[in-house]
């Protein structure tokens, strides 16, 4: 039977993530993953924090904390806010543990036994005052290109230039603000992407037809059009897994090669057999969802570290990256003020708000600006008026002229159809992985429903005295009421709470197999006081998130 791991790449730990992060990949794999349970799939929905690297080593030397500390403070702090979200993972969990220790030691074990593992030798920046090496990212120094004094040791922020620590014009390291560097050669263990990279091929041609967003698809084969080559994956670090091979015990694994793998490692976490059910089972599908900036981790090294391992573990069937949403047309910068994080963003709106207005403007095909024109226009429009209202007015006239209950009407056959298109093109574009569009389905089906209400006006026909008006209104809130039910339905996976509340009144829950279901007639309905489902954007709740705009903020 197919089964499906759902997975959202892992943010990492260091700090409260913002509502790109969410955008990127959480949010868009819960909302698919929601879906595939409305469909009765069996799905486990697999994510969790980023523990490693150099970036929380140095935040904890800045804040004179330890990285454990750190990332067991924000690690409980981002599970609860993504939980205030509505995301409803299988697990939680993080790469930081006993059992991820335990897969990354045996597929490392397997891929050198494999002749998959190779050395590479480099020069990097080593500081004395320290003692230990320091990343590209925390060396820093005037950049040889543009003169910019602060270039990092990766690359210039002023210029854009990539540059290497050995470029940099009087480099100092940003830990301790010394200049005492020298340049020290060391060996680093490397996953042979060369001896690899047929097979990695051969994964990409066959697999990328599987729904696999383009960007991942063109960056991939460009990737490997230029030829690939091995990939380090240890590091003179201080916080992560050491590595158990003679020659290379001071050095830990790369948190590139820990952090995939604590896919794994977090539904072992999860459930230690039933890991293995999912992801050695044939008939498993890997669907992965990341931002644009991890396709080549998770299109390139990822399968290499599963092909190369050759454990049986299954390989990823659809890969799926997001281009970026920026805040007003910069980048969402938590340093310079610029853009929300998500405990800011939910202090302000509800979930619901928040999953609706950015699965909205999911940037599926190029980096997206979010502005507050387009919250507007999801919010206040697709959300407020054209659903909020539409079911709202259905209930308010079924209540006062139908006693609350399903009018006994018949389905007018022209809405019958385009109800069935609307479904038709929700389930498409979910099979697709076009969020952005399945949610346009509904907001389209709503408007099905508006329109039939507005050219009709069912309010004017219930207070005539003709049988044949009052037929005719019979039929429309008949209906108008199947359009409800249908709309709480399609709304699951994106605003569960509105969903919930929606199916309240029919006693019924979010199963993709009731949307064919027509409404009893007669059926008495929950309705005891009708109140709006949503609401407009108000001026302070502007105010609030127009704080946080980079224009605004001078500070
Ligand atoms: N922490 C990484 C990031 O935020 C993503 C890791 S995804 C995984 O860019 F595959 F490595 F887990
Ligand atoms: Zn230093």
């Amino acid at each position: 039977m197919v089964r499906y791991i759902v997975t959202s790449a892992l943010p990492y730990v260091q700090g409260i993530i913002h509502l790109g992060n969410l955008i990127g990949s959480i949010l868009p794999a819960d909302i698919y993953y929601k879906y595939l349970r409305m469909c009765g799939e069996d799905a486990i929905f697999i994510c969790g924090s980023d523990e490693h690297g150099a970036a929380i080593e140095l935040k904890a030397i800045k804040e004179k904390t330890t990285p454990e500390a750190l990332a067991e403070g924000n690690h409980q702090q981002i599970k609860k806010l993504l939980e205030q979200y509505e995301c409803t993972f299988t697990i939680y969990g993080r790469t930081h543990t006993e059992q991820n220790k335990g897969v990354v030691y045996e597929i490392f074990e397997s891929l050198y036994r494999n002749g998959n593992i190779t050395k590479v030798e480099s020069e990097l920046p080593y500081c004395n005052t320290d003692k230990r090496f320091i990343s590209d990212r925390f060396i820093e120094g005037k950049c040889p290109v543009c003169g910019y004094v602060q270039a990092r040791g990766d690359q210039c922020d002023s210029c854009g230039n990539l540059l290497e620590p050995k470029e940099l014009i009087d480099p100092y390291c940003t830990i301790c603000g010394k200049k005492d560097i020298t340049f020290k050669k060391t060996t680093n263990l490397a996953l042979d992407l060369v001896k690899l990279q047929p097979k990695i091929k051969e994964f990409i041609e066959a697999s990328s037809t599987n729904g696999w967003s383009k960007n991942a698809v063109h960056h991939s084969l460009g990737y490997i059009k230029r030829g690939l080559r091995p990939r380090e994956i240890t590091r003179d670090l201080k916080y992560g897994f050491p590595v158990p091979l003679d020659g290379f015990k001071d050095k830990l694994f790369y948190v590139w090669f820990d952090a995939p793998i604590a896919y794994i490692g977090i539904t072992k976490e999860w459930d230690a057999k039933k890991a293995d059910d999912y992801w050695k089972g044939k008939d498993t599908r890997l669907v992965q969802f990341m931002g644009k900036d991890n396709i080549e981790p998770h299109t390139l090294i990822w399968p290499g570290i599963l092909i190369g391992s050759n454990l049986g573990y299954i390989l990823p069937r659809t890969i799926y990256a997001y281009e970026y949403l920026n805040w007003e047309g910069e980048k969402f910068s938590k340093s310079r003020g610029v853009g929300l994080d998500i405990r800011e963003a939910i202090e302000i709106l509800p979930a619901d708000y928040w999953r609706f207005a950015l699965a909205s403007m999911l940037p599926q095909s190029a980096d997206t600006d979010f502005t507050l024109e387009s919250l507007k226009q999801a919010i206040d429009n697709d959300m407020n008026n054209v659903i909020g209202n539409f079911i709202n007015r259905t209930l308010t006239l079924i209540k006062s002229n139908f006693e609350g209950s399903v009018p006994k009407g018949k389905l007018i056959s022209e809405i019958g159809t385009q109800i069935e298109e609307k479904t038709a093109k929700y389930q498409v574009n979910f099979e697709r992985i076009d969020i952005r569009e399945a949610l346009r389905s509904v907001v389209e089906l709503a408007g099905v429903g508006n329109t039939l209400m507005s050219s009709t006006e069912p309010w004017k026909l219930a207070k005539s005295a003709d049988p044949a008006d009052r037929e005719k209104m019979t039929d429309i809130l008949y209906s108008c009421i199947n359009i409800v039910y249908k709309l709480g339905i399609l709304l699951h996976p994106f605003t569960p709470s509105a969903s919930a509340e929606i199916l309240k009144t029919f006693k019924s829950e979010a199963k993709m197999e009731f949307v064919d279901r027509i409404l009893e007639s007669g059926m008495k309905l929950d309705i005891e006081k009708v109140a709006p489902l949503f609401h407009k954007l108000t001026e302070e709740e502007i105010n609030k998130i127009e704080q946080h705009s980079g224009k605004r903020v001078s500070r």
